[in-house]
């Protein structure tokens, strides 16, 4: 179905280019603002006291030790936090989760906010957080998969059904020749974007101002509309700069609700800025989890079952159960599959989307099964997965661009020297004697597109702007989407006034899913043709416009100007239509969208192929990830500099999840153990290697108008299942826990 056309197509004269980030100076300089950057007139600081207790109640607080700080304005407990209009308790819009808003003395969970200190000054509210000394009524605490009851969760992710079979998985291992059954375990992971979750909140009236970072301004506007009984658009949320997201930022949480409230009850500005430690528990987190995956093959290397059974968590009052079985549903082809869900209620804040939820930690578990099943039938791995990639979608029978996952397993392969790797493990040393391995994992991502809308406008004096409340999240959208209207309007890019990241623009939807320049590129791609479309109406309806006669179609919009199609030395610029026909401006409106026949027809996703070499020392156990080669095929490439950066990013999220992440938690008291960057280990420059990602051509033209599939996330998955695999083949020991530590290693 794909034809491969050149990655680096010049589509105009921005999309394709390798452009640097149009941000990037402000960043570097210190002259991009960030939420806690905002210092309003008047602003005092707010800093929460959470709880160090995970399951009770909070009996006592000493607000009047508090309160008898110098510099201490209030103190916002559950006796005198403003009444909401709406219990924070109810989902009413989609993708909203129960907050904890001091609505009452109860704690769900560590870390969960139990106070509010309002002061003149930051160190002020700190001491005044200090002086609360709250006392509690305990109760029983459960933390873990084990020892708790487990249920089938009715829907699992963002709303799919939590079961799904094809044919006959028992007669499948039966009949197989070979088969394998292992569970595999991967660790609750929090958010730790660079920038904490803050909020610079300011009511004006009825009118709420808020300096907050945000994956989703028109959703953000929407839960708190809701709370304070006000119209969304009496809320203006800006959001121009985010320092990193995961899925953490989509959503608003109660810490920035709270500033909100605190702002309402002292009437005036509040900062709310949460502290590292305090972000392991009230934003989200992913999910533990423990798979267990049955496999079965024939004697000529065929799958004949998978079977892949997930059990995760959610908090004891609310849902969002990891969809790690669906990997199952997209990587490779059997006559009988199924996939099933089980989950435990835990003491803990509602676990949430992280950085491809289901994705990232069903991959690693499906990659280190397929290749165990691999060993099983004497294959290769990588020949195995040639063997049993799926052409089309196993679940939904809809074909695959399959052409692209083979040549990204091919280019990999060829890149990191593949063909010199001997089939059995603990064979290759190098030079100064460590244990040297080889592993491949198969990367996934679906290809998403979600809502949005945008406005574009070409003006008589000769501007030209873009609108659209998209976010940027330090992935790039300043400039990759500015690159598409520039394209789009025929202008040039330096030309083109690009605003985003404000809620009073268009709707931007949600940056998330890997689908933010699919949904915000394409709405901006229509925007751009509809001002387009409305002035060659202007020209080719004018008798003294060169293109009079022409039609709508017979136009073409470039460098600022209009021109026949066939002789394109007849045309005129945008500004002299406008002049003529008198007017200032002409604008045009423009929504995401993607021909729903085609997704009828077609599964759509993005793929790849991570290749990593491992360095194992055979004493002492440590691991070093010493090369990472990742191949990927994700439809046109708006900015190969950015795309590349992308899936650098999700590779190395990849050697956290294989080596690094993992919460530790109390099972006594409930607490996280590690809630900083001391223990809670994610890689430094140090622990990346050399890392390659090659961009794989690919052409689709079914997924949008752009052709973009998303970049963001389908570089944690395959990676973190390549590293397990390559420990594999340098020690000889499966570890089926990640994150792989070398206590594990030296244990099996
Ligand atoms: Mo993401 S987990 O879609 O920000």
């Amino acid at each position: 179905m794909a034809e491969v056309a050149p990655v680096h197509i010049r589509h105009g004269s921005s999309i394709g280019q390798p452009l640097t980030r149009r941000d990037g100076l402000l960043k570097v300089t210190g002259r991009a603002l960030y939420a806690a950057d905002n210092h309003p007139e008047g602003m005092l600081h707010a800093v929460m006291a959470v709880s160090s207790i995970a399951h009770g109640r909070v009996v006592a607080l000493d607000v009047a030790a508090a309160k008898a700080h110098p510099g201490v304005v209030e103190v916002m407990t559950p006796s005198n936090a403003p009444k909401l209009a709406r219990h924070p308790d109810e989902n009413a819009e989609p993708f909203t989760f129960k907050l904890d808003l001091l609505q009452d003395d109860r704690v769900r969970y560590a870390n969960q906010p139990i106070a509010v200190v309002i002061a003149e000054t930051l160190e002020a509210a700190t001491e005044g957080a200090l002086l609360l000394r709250p006392s509690y009524d305990v109760e029983r605490v459960h933390i873990g998969l084990d020892g708790n009851k487990p249920f089938k969760p009715p829907l699992v992710g963002v709303g799919e059904p939590s079961d799904a079979r094809k044919g006959d998985v028992e007669a499948g291992l039966a009949a197989a020749e070979k088969r394998i059954a292992a569970t595999y375990e991967t660790a609750a992971q929090y958010h730790n974007a660079m920038e904490p979750h803050a909020v610079v909140a300011q009511w004006q009236g009825d009118r709420l101002i808020l300096d907050t970072p945000s994956q989703g301004m028109s959703m953000a506007q929407g839960r708190l509309a809701g709370l304070f009984g006000i119209a969304p658009g009496n809320i203006h949320v800006r959001s121009p700069f985010l320092g990193g997201g995961f899925g953490s930022k989509g959503t608003i949480w109660a810490p920035q609700v709270l500033g909100v409230m605190a702002a309402r009850l002292v009437e005036r500005p509040v900062k709310l800025v949460m502290r590292r430690e305090q972000m392991f528990g009230p934003v989200g987190h992913r999910a533990p989890t423990r798979q267990r995956l049955r496999l079965g093959a024939g004697a000529d290397g065929a799958l004949t079952a998978i079977d892949h059974h997930t059990l995760t968590a959610s908090s004891s009052f609310d849902d969002f159960f990891e969809p790690s079985s669906g990997v199952a549903h997209t990587l490779y082809a059997s006559p009988a599959l199924s996939t099933s869900y089980k989950a435990v209620r835990l003491d803990t804040g509602t676990p949430i989307f992280m950085r491809a939820p289901g994705e990232a930690s069903g991959s690693v578990a499906m990659e280190s099964a397929i290749d165990e099943m691999a060993d099983a039938c004497g294959m290769d791995p990588l020949e195995f997965r040639l063997k049993n990639y799926a052409d089309v979608e196993p679940i939904s029978g809809k074909p695959f661009s399959s052409k692209a996952l083979r040549d990204c397993y091919a280019r990999g392969a060829e890149r990191v020297g593949w063909s010199r790797r001997p089939r059995a493990p603990r064979q290759m040393r190098d030079e100064s004697g460590l244990l040297t391995g080889l592993g491949v994992g198969t990367a996934t991502f679906p290809a998403l597109m979600l809502q949005a809308e945008a406005r574009a406008e070409l003006r008589a004096d000769g501007g030209a702007a873009v609108e659209i409340g998209a976010h940027d999240m330090g992935q790039g959208a300043w400039t990759a989407l500015a690159q598409i209207a520039a394209d789009g309007l025929g202008v040039d890019i330096d030309q083109l006034e690009f605003r985003i990241g404000d809620s009073d623009l268009p709707n931007g939807g949600i940056a998330g899913g890997s689908a933010h320049t699919a949904t915000a590129g394409t709405a901006i791609h229509s925007a751009s043709a509809d001002v387009i479309a409305k002035l060659a109406q202007l020209a080719t309806k004018d008798r003294r416009s060169p293109l009079f006669g022409a039609g709508n179609s017979g136009v073409i919009a470039r460098g600022g100007r209009l021109a026949r199609r066939d002789d394109e030395s007849r045309g005129e610029r945008y500004a002299d239509i406008l002049t003529r026909a008198g007017q200032a401006a002409i604008e045009g409106h423009g929504q995401s969208g993607s021909d729903p026949a085609a997704r009828e027809r077609f599964a759509m996703h993005a793929h790849g192929a991570v290749f990593a070499e491992v360095k194992v020392d055979p004493a002492l156990g440590q691991i070093r990830v010493s090369r990472l080669v990742g191949a990927f095929a994700a439809g046109r490439i708006i900015n190969p500099r950015l795309v590349q950066s992308q899936y650098f990013g999700g590779m190395i999220w990849g050697i956290s999840f294989a080596l690094h992440e993992h919460t530790v938690m109390d099972p006594k008291s409930g607490r996280p153990m590690n809630p900083n960057f001391a223990e809670y280990h994610v890689p430094v420059n140090a622990d990346v290697p050399s890392i390659e990602a090659i961009l794989v051509e690919e052409h689709d033209p079914y997924v949008n108008a752009l052709g973009v599939k998303g970049v963001g996330e389908i570089g944690i998955t395959g990676t973190a299942g390549a590293i397990g695999n390559a420990i594999w083949h340098a020690t000889g020991v499966r570890v089926r826990e990640f994150p792989i530590t070398l206590d594990k290693l030296l244990g099996g």
